[in-house]
């Protein structure tokens, strides 16, 4: 078990300036909204949430659900499938999905499928960063925080093997 603290790649300054830049634009664009349901996607997603969701002015709800790739975490062998699902049903709801990394898009299009298909009033994603070398699928990416280079990061919800989750920053760990 490496001990060297990852290597700085995004600052927990910078994380803040822009999460609080996404929320005031995610706030005037969803200003018309009675209220907006953020699904943070289970586990990377929940630091990511916990501050968006507070950088928020408008009136918001929360659920989470779990998804899995059938592949390990680093080879993925097909598509994602959930494994824990919400707790409300969203028909008629203003869905805004919550995604810490889209890396292939393949785990974001499985979800927004099978989201689209209960009737939301509006279904779009948010995501904390996106490695838009390694796309394999259209996955729309409506508001994103960052564009990463492919290298695997942890830290601010991500981990490497449960690792460096509570990290306050991105960083790439050394391996
Ligand atoms: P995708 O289906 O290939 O887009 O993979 C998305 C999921 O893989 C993310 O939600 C993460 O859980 C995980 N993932 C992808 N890249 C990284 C990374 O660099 N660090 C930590 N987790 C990652
Ligand atoms: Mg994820």
């Amino acid at each position: 078990m490496s001990r060297t603290a990852p290597e700085v790649l995004i600052t927990e300054e910078a994380i803040r300036r822009r999460v609080g830049r996404l929320g005031r634009r995610i706030s005037k664009d969803y200003a018309q909204v009675e209220n907006l349901h953020l699904i943070g996607v289970l586990r990377g997603s929940f630091i990511f949430l916990a501050d968006l969701s507070r950088a928020l002015t408008i009136p918001r709800s929360v659920d989470f659900l779990a998804m899995a790739s059938y592949g390990t975490d680093v080879v993925r062998k097909g598509p994602a499938r959930l494994v824990t699902d919400l707790r409300s049903d969203i028909r008629g709801k203003h869905v805004l999905v919550v995604e810490d990394i889209v890396d292939t898009g393949e785990t974001l299009d499985c979800l927004m499928s099978l989201l689209a298909s209960r009737g939301p009033a509006s279904l779009k994603c948010c995501a904390l960063l996106s490695k838009p070398a390694r796309r394999k699928t259209e996955a729309r990416v409506d508001y994103l925080g960052f564009e990463i280079p492919d290298v695997w990061v942890v830290g601010y919800g991500l981990d490497d093997e449960e690792r460096y989750r509570a990290l306050p920053y991105i960083g790439i760990p050394s391996r």
